[in-house]
This record gives C-alpha cells, sequence and structure tokens, in this order.
C-alpha cells in the first residue's frame, strides 16, 4: 500500500571466464602440432636452403651476426654461443636444444619462451624439419673450439 516494494539485487550474473577455455584450446594446439610434426623427415640440403631466410641473422660459421651464429648449436644449451648477444629469457630458459624443442621454438619462438629476440615464425612442418636436419650438420666452428 505504501508503495514500498522489494527490490531483488540484480541477479549476479558469473560470466564464464574464456580464460581457462583459451589455455586449453592453446595447449590442444601445441599437442596437435607436435603430434602432426613427430614424424616429418628432415632433408638436410632442402634445409641449407630453407635456412637462407635465417642466413641475414645467423651464420654458421662462429661469426654472431644480429642473431647467433647457429654452429654446433644441436646439443647446444639454449643462450650458450660465445659472444652472442641473447635474451635473458633465452639464456634462462633451460633448453637443451634437440629435435622436438627445436621444432616448437622455430613454429613459434615467442610462446616457447616468452621474451625471446627471435621472432621468426616458421610455420610449414616440412620447412621446420628440413632446417633441423640441416641444423644437425653443423659442427661447432674451429674458432669456437679455441674459445674454450
Ligand atoms: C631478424 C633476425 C633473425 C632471423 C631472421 C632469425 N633469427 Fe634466430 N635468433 C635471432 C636472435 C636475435 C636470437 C637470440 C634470441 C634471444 O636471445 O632471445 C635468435 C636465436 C635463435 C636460436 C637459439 C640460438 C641459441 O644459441 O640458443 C635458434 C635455434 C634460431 N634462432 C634459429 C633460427 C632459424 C632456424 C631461423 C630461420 C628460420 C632464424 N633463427 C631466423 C634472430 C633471428
Amino acid at each position: 500500500m505504501n508503495g514500498n516494494q522489494y527490490r531483488a539485487l540484480p541477479t549476479q550474473r558469473r560470466s564464464r571466464s574464456g580464460r581457462l577455455a583459451c589455455r586449453l584450446v592453446f595447449v590442444a594446439s601445441l599437442i596437435s602440432s607436435a603430434a602432426t610434426t613427430a614424424f616429418a623427415e628432415g632433408d638436410a640440403v632442402r634445409g641449407k636452403t630453407v635456412f637462407n631466410r635465417c642466413g641475414t641473422c645467423h651464420s654458421t660459421t662462429g661469426q654472431n651476426r644480429m642473431g647467433p651464429s647457429l654452429d654446433g648449436i644441436f646439443g647446444r644449451t639454449a643462450g650458450g654461443k660465445t659472444g652472442a648477444r641473447y635474451s635473458n629469457a633465452l639464456k634462462n630458459s633451460g633448453i637443451v636444444w634437440n629435435d622436438e624443442n627445436l621444432d616448437r621454438f622455430l613454429y613459434a619462438p615467442r610462446q616457447v619462451v616468452p621474451g625471446t629476440t627471435m621472432t621468426i615464425d616458421v610455420r610449414q612442418a616440412q620447412d621446420r624439419a628440413d632446417i633441423i636436419a640441416f641444423l644437425k650438420t653443423l659442427a661447432p666452428a674451429a674458432a669456437d673450439a679455441t674459445q674454450e
């Protein structure tokens, strides 16, 4: 009668956070990309040609350019090339380069090592496999050996 009406509080709408879903999609995409690339055969000869796009920044003979020389990269600890300039992110990553983590890194460096200054994505699985096969052929350069 006096107009005093009960007012319901606005119902709290719980927006279901999309964050978890995003993460799951991200993880799933990593898993599926690993699954589809795991058996790609690498061709080192073709890899040497594909590597041309890396050569502006990376030599394979010991000289560090914008990026470290990639001689002896396979089995080396990330950020471990003597005299090269690295981000703290890569130096502290604890990665020891092998087929699997090179494949993931080359696919999306900034996702694997957030904060890295290596920003080139190699999206084609065959290109990554061929590059990795080529990188495996690179023994440590003599210049590096003398710095021991
Ligand atoms: C625009 C310059 C540039 C190009 C092009 C480039 N990189 Fe890099 N790369 C870098 C830099 C800079 C780093 C060091 C990253 C850091 O310290 O976070 C790096 C780091 C790396 C590392 C880790 C080296 C180590 O000693 O741990 C690998 C492996 C690598 N690059 C591979 C490649 C390959 C393969 C390509 C070609 C598909 C490529 N990069 C193209 C600049 C480049």
